[in-house]
């Protein structure tokens, strides 16, 4: 187990173990209540993360803010966010093989630590990288996986959210639904359960 998150935060902000190093302003680490239950997990850094050295600030990060606290009433301070690559890849391209590899140890470090009981990605990439498949997200999503003593919900990237309209808008919504499911059923204080659950 890795010593703490300020640790791992702190070998990261020196990481030169890809060449995504060399273009970036800021390591976008991730951001939110490191003892959360639920932990998002996004692709990467774009501009305006890569600027601010935080997660998700941008368009798409408005419109998971406002999805998360509509669907599951919870704001970003409540949960914890990060992404699978922590410096910008060049023009917002995706990330590679070699760059993912090189900086999942910091994933799997942050996962470790927070121990989340849910955790839902953002896209293609988390998506395939903590389920281990090639899958395309429109197979991957719509059920939850078991992963690493928690519960995993795929969703769509906000990105495609807002190039797509409806349907992916949609999709996102029913799986945040999930996600707020999967904690109530994991004993979750994130969720309120009725009052009177139980008795
Ligand atoms: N897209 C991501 O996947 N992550 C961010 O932090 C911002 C945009």
């Amino acid at each position: 187990m890795p010593a703490s998150l300020a640790a791992v935060a702190a070998d990261a902000a020196a990481c030169t173990r890809c060449s995504l190093a060399a273009g970036r302003t800021h390591v976008v680490f991730g951001m939110g209540d490191p003892t959360s239950d639920l932990m998002f997990v996004g692709e990467g850094p774009g501009a305006e993360e890569d600027k601010q050295g935080l997660p998700f600030v941008g368009r798409s990060g408005k419109l998971l803010d406002q999805l998360v606290l509509e669907e599951m009433g919870l704001t970003r301070d409540r949960v914890y966010i990060a992404n699978v690559v922590k410096c910008r890849p060049p023009n917002n391209r995706d990330p590679l093989p070699d760059e993912i590899a090189a900086c999942r140890p910091f994933l799997d470090s942050q996962i470790e630590l927070i121990a989340p009981k849910v955790v839902v990605t953002l896209g293609k990439f988390a998506g395939q990288l903590l389920l281990a498949s090639k899958e395309g997200i429109t197979r991957l999503r719509g059920r939850t996986y078991p992963f690493a003593g928690a519960v995993l919900v795929p969703t769509v990237h906000p990105a495609y959210v807002l190039r797509g309209g409806g349907e992916p808008m949609a999709q996102m919504r029913a799986d945040l639904v999930r996600a707020k499911r999967a904690l109530a059923e994991a004993g979750s204080k994130l969720v309120a359960t009725p009052s009177g659950a139980g008795s």
